[in-house]
């Protein structure tokens, strides 16, 4: 059996297999938290910053080797600025320290998304995080303004550039933000809403879903196990028997 659990010291750890390699998180909910405690919009984008660390990392100890997030949609600009500042600020801390985390835990990180609008000083921490990380074997997107029409029409743009007349999907494939890492096995989005909302448009076609109505801020490893348990009762046939 390739999904076992095994048995620690005192705590059950699950693992799992090639089945499982790639799981996306829509990570929503945050605003709502912060509302039912009576705080700012911000406070819940800076607990669900620490949430997506332990999340991310739990993924990372029970095998799974690519985990995606969507960070920020090229919607999400319409948002007042002061939430957008805060949330801007947020990656900003976080990519200061991403590649020394990340090169202890053997993750390539890639920003997945148009990063045309954002500050060159953000560019260029980016670009330095991404090139120092990108011979390791696991991999984190984090997905900042990005927008999956946008990524296709990126990647369609690209492939004309090239010279391409007549594009096949792999033209499209090789061109996409996600061009190093499997196609996610596992969608999983927080806070009851049941859409794709522009994520991994193309990478999605045969991706299974998890909803939970849990916000990200409170969402635990123990809700990453229920997912795991229940993505491993699903049967995949990709269109065949
Ligand atoms: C959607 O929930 C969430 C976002 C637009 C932001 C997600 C960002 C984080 C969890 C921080 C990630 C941090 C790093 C460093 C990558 P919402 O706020 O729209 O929730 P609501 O629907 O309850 O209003």
């Amino acid at each position: 059996m390739a999904l076992f659990k095994k048995k620690e010291v005192e705590k059950q750890e699950i693992k799992v297999d090639q089945r499982l390699r790639h799981i996306a998180f829509i990570m929503d909910g945050n605003g709502r938290w912060a509302k039912k405690r009576g705080m700012p919009r911000e406070f819940g984008h800076s607990q669900g910053a620490k949430v997506f660390k332990r999340i991310t990392d739990y993924c990372g100890e029970i095998g799974i080797n690519t985990v995606t997030v969507y960070a920020f949609s090229t919607e999400n600009w319409k948002r007042p600025k002061t939430e957008v500042d805060a949330l801007m600020n947020l990656f900003f801390d976080y990519i200061q320290e991403a590649l020394d985390v990340m090169m202890k835990k053997d993750v390539c990180i890639r920003f997945i998304g148009d990063k045309t609008p954002l500050s060159d000083k953000m560019k260029k921490m980016m670009a330095d995080v991404e090139q120092g990380s990108k011979n390791n074997t696991r991999h984190l997107n984090i997905a900042i303004n990005y927008g999956g029409k946008d990524e296709i029409v990126h990647a369609v743009n690209s492939a004309i550039k090239d010279g391409i007349t007549e594009l096949s999907e792999k033209d499209i494939e090789d061109r996409l933000y996600t061009n190093n890492c499997a196609m996610p096995d596992l969608i999983f989005r927080t806070a009851g809403e049941q859409r794709l909302s522009n994520f991994l448009l193309w990478q999605s076609a045969y991706s299974e879903f998890y909803f939970t109505d849990t916000l990200w801020p409170d969402l635990t490893p123990e809700d990453i196990d229920k997912a795991v348990e229940n993505f491993y009762q699903r049967q995949r046939r990709y269109g065949g028997l």
